[in-house]
């Protein structure tokens, strides 16, 4: 983890090994920038005139050794125009110089870009999405790595806050360790990270954190509570399947808001084997999961005065002898009766039982978070994940939550007109709704288990991991999930 403080000297007399400053195009310094010009004898200045800096948004450049700075670094960042400088590209900007920190020698580094003027966000804002970026851009995945030789690493970022005197890097350092945990927890391989690994996690989390006690239902029990549909996912696998409950107390006796994390550690597809290619991938399948205990991890550092409920049904889906099978009838808690169609729909298999099951804590909220659909990443790619409530306030609070931290969703619609694509002639319904609209009758078929509840459905499957080879896990939704719990009363 990062250390974030505030910075309260001036940029020619900061001791930290670098420091970060912004410049516009058309060879505009911000203030900070001119602060080191003016030291430096007019560095800055020429690079500009002479094309070295072109202030172009998204570009950066590493000065060494400037005269009359006590710094021995200088990270100046290109912010673009000056007149259409905004939020996104000061994100921009922010993400662009904590990745050019990685790698070098720099274990304290000072950052002058929050005291650049952002329209409609304040100083809080800016210090908070920097603090994020900052400990994002410095995490590294390590965990089944040879052990390296000890490196110089960033440890600390001092923010330039001006005369701010608020808690905003303290609150972003809570939520920067529940976005590690998440990606930490995304990030290892599903030969580690199996169902008892989870709920092992679990105890790990209460321990470190008295204000969270953790129950675990073990197959035994979930069977003597009629689990079918989790069961039947669950009974291809050698791995003993797992409902991990962590319930945290902040001393209030109100109704808790319940969260509910797909915890597939493996999704081979079951009988309906995926492709080989990029299969690898499904070791993600629990990032919901994984985003439910983050968000427990920063809800208790928060020490929010509220009663938070995160459960997170772990499972694998394994093609076996003992597998189900497509055309498999099976009988969920909440008693309906579901035909399988498609052994690789099995998110919201082990979804539904969790959700009926979740509803013995009487939530006041119920909202499910889960790497559920390919056809959500087809319709939102990886910048917006899914959300779909038919609770207007509830929808329209998370879409808000995700525009101010900067993790945002976008709604799908959940119209009755969906439901009949889950028809069937065996069963009550299908586990799948056929070819078009895959992310909604996904919805529609957890919607038919959250009668009643003030409930919302998020679909990360295209926000939770950058795809790719080298793709990590990004923590995502635990920054918007937190958002919106401060500002729950
Ligand atoms: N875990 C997958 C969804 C997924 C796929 C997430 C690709 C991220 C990237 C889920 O269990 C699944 O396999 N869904 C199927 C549903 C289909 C069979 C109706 C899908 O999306 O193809
Ligand atoms: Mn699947
Ligand atoms: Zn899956």
């Amino acid at each position: 983890m990062l250390e974030f403080k505030p910075l309260a000297v001036r940029p020619k007399d900061v001791a930290a090994s670098l420091a970060i400053v912004g410049v516009f195009e058309e060879r505009m310094l911000t203030s900070a920038a001119a602060e080191l010009d003016a030291a430096s004898g007019g560095v800055l200045k020429r690079l500009m005139e002479s094309g070295d800096l072109s202030g172009r948004v998204g570009t950066h450049s590493l000065l060494h050794q400037l005269p009359g700075l006590a710094t021995p670094r200088v990270l100046v960042v290109g912010l673009g125009e000056q007149r259409k400088f905004d939020a996104s590209r000061f994100l921009r900007a922010t993400r662009e110089a904590h990745k050019a920190l990685k790698g070098l020698p720099v274990e304290q580094a000072a950052s002058y870009l929050t005291e650049v003027d952002v329209p409609r966000q304040d100083m809080a804002w800016k210090l908070s999405q920097s603090a994020l970026i900052a400990d994002y851009a410095a995490y590294k995945y390590t965990a089944t790595l040879k052990a390296r030789p000890e490196r110089v690493e960033l440890r600390e970022v001092q923010f330039s806050a001006g005369s701010y005197v608020g808690d905003a890097l303290a609150r972003a350092s809570a939520i920067a360790a529940g976005v590690r945990l998440a990606r930490e927890l995304g990030n290892l391989p599903p030969n580690i990270c199996n169902p008892a690994y989870l709920a092992e996690q679990a105890h790990e989390l209460a321990r470190r954190h008295p204000e969270i006690s953790v129950q675990v239902l073990e197959r035994a029990e979930m069977e003597t509570l009629g689990m079918g549909a989790l069961l039947a996912v669950s009974a291809g696998s050698d791995h003993p399947p797992k409902l991990i409950a962590m319930s945290y107390h902040g001393g209030s006796g109100a109704k808790p808001h319940v969260f509910v994390g797909k915890g597939i550690t493996f999704d081979t597809g079951g009988i309906d084997i995926k492709p080989a290619a990029g299969m690898e991938e499904m070791k993600f399948d629990m990032c919901g999961a994984a985003s439910v205990f983050g968000l427990m991890e920063a809800v208790a550092r928060l020490k929010l005065p509220l009663h938070v409920v995160g459960i997170a049904p772990a499972v694998e889906n394994m093609p076996d002898g003992r597998s189900y099978r497509p055309s498999d009838v099976v009988k969920t808690m909440a008693g309906h009766q579901v035909e399988i169609l498609n052994t690789d729909a099995e998110g919201r298999l082990i979804l539904c039982d969790a959700l009926t099951w979740a509803q013995r804590f009487e939530p006041a909220t119920l909202i499910d978070i889960a790497t559920l659909t390919g056809a959500c990443v087809v319709a939102l790619g990886s910048h917006a994940s899914g959300l779909m409530s038919r609770d207007d306030d509830l929808a329209n609070e998370l879409l808000a939550a995700g525009e101010r931290s900067s993790d945002r969703a976008w709604r799908l619609p959940l119209w009755e007109d969906y439901q009949s694509q889950l028809d069937t002639g065996f069963a009550d319904f299908a586990n799948i709704g056929g070819k078009y609209a895959g992310a909604i009758t996904a919805g529609c078929f957890l919607s038919r288990f959250t009668e009643g509840q003030r409930w919302a459905h998020l679909d990360i499957a295209g926000s939770a991991w950058d795809a790719g080879r080298k793709g990590t896990a990004t923590g995502r939704p635990v920054a918007m999930l937190v958002e919106w719990l401060l500002g729950q009363p």
